[in-house]
């Protein structure tokens, strides 16, 4: 029997060293939509098998979102990476649990850093589909949170303020903004997004908020990039498709491939 959520995250993390033979993980990323393909610049790989293999990870329903957690050998010093290609997403209805089931199992597995990577539509003109935008800060604005109880944690430096100067010294031109999570799964409409625009943020999409509310709980420091597939509803003189989405990830993912090594290098 499971007591808790976190309980579980611990079964998963001890299933996750027993197969993948790794004591312990220094950093975990999450690749999202489109960012799977940009794994294979992080390093060699230990080990990969289906998330679904560990207690409390569910299978992905939806296509372009892989499901499959791999390990990739650390530098020397450095403990190996664990690499989540793909997530579960709050509109599959499994619950918050569900969703930061895997960031709780890296901080369970000894990961103090989380990189959390998403695709999202753009609200700002200047943005272009296949750049990275670096997280400063978000909206959750899921109306849900995967803490419950009287848990009042700080969320002031959500994004950490150092790993993100980590970034912007990999990368000089890395653009930054504020990423509004919806609930999904239907994409905006034109109002909404001018909303979304007034409320100060910068990217929307789907992800990321509650598993950083999660990694910010145990006190784990947390780095997020977006990459821009598509220009919210309204801005493009087009409707939007999530194949469109996908596409573009493949697109960019030698780029952010790239990006990520140079980021993770500096850890
Ligand atoms: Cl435009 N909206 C949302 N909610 N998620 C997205 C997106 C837009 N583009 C990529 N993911």
């Amino acid at each position: 029997m499971h007591t808790n959520a976190h309980e579980l995250a611990r079964e998963a993390a001890d299933e996750l060293r027993s197969r993948s033979g790794a004591d312990s993980f220094d950093v975990a990323l999450v690749m999202g939509s489109g960012w799977a393909p940009a794994a294979d610049a992080l390093g060699t790989v230990g080990g990969e098998f289906a998330v679904s293999e560990l207690p409390g990870f569910r299978k992905p329903q939806v296509e372009g979102h892989v499901g499959r957690v791999r390990t990739v050998r650390g530098e020397a010093g450095k403990g190996d990476l664990l690499v989540f290609l793909g997530r579960t997403h709050l509109y599959e209805g499994h619950g918050t649990d569900a969703v930061v089931h895997n960031v709780r199992t890296a901080i369970a597995a000894g990961a103090g850093t989380v990189i959390l990577t998403n695709a999202a539509g753009a609200l700002r003109s200047e943005f272009e589909v296949g750049q990275p935008v670096l997280i400063t800060d978000h909206l959750n604005l899921t109306a849900r949170s995967p803490l419950t109880g009287a848990n009042f944690v700080d969320l002031t430096d959500t994004y950490s303020a150092s790993l993100r100067a980590l970034a912007r010294d990999a990368a000089p031109s890395l653009a930054e903004g504020v990423y509004a999570a919806m609930p999904g799964p239907h994409f905006e409409t034109p109002a909404e997004i001018r909303m979304l625009r007034a409320m100060g943020a910068d990217l929307v999409g789907m992800s990321t908020a509650l598993e950083a509310i999660a990694a910010r709980e145990q006190e784990a420091s947390v780095l997020g990039i977006s990459l821009v597939t598509n220009v919210a509803a309204g801005l493009a003189d087009r409707p939007l498709d999530h194949e469109e989405v996908l596409e573009a990830g493949r697109e960019a993912a030698t780029d952010v491939g790239r990006l990520l090594a140079a980021i993770v290098e500096r850890l």
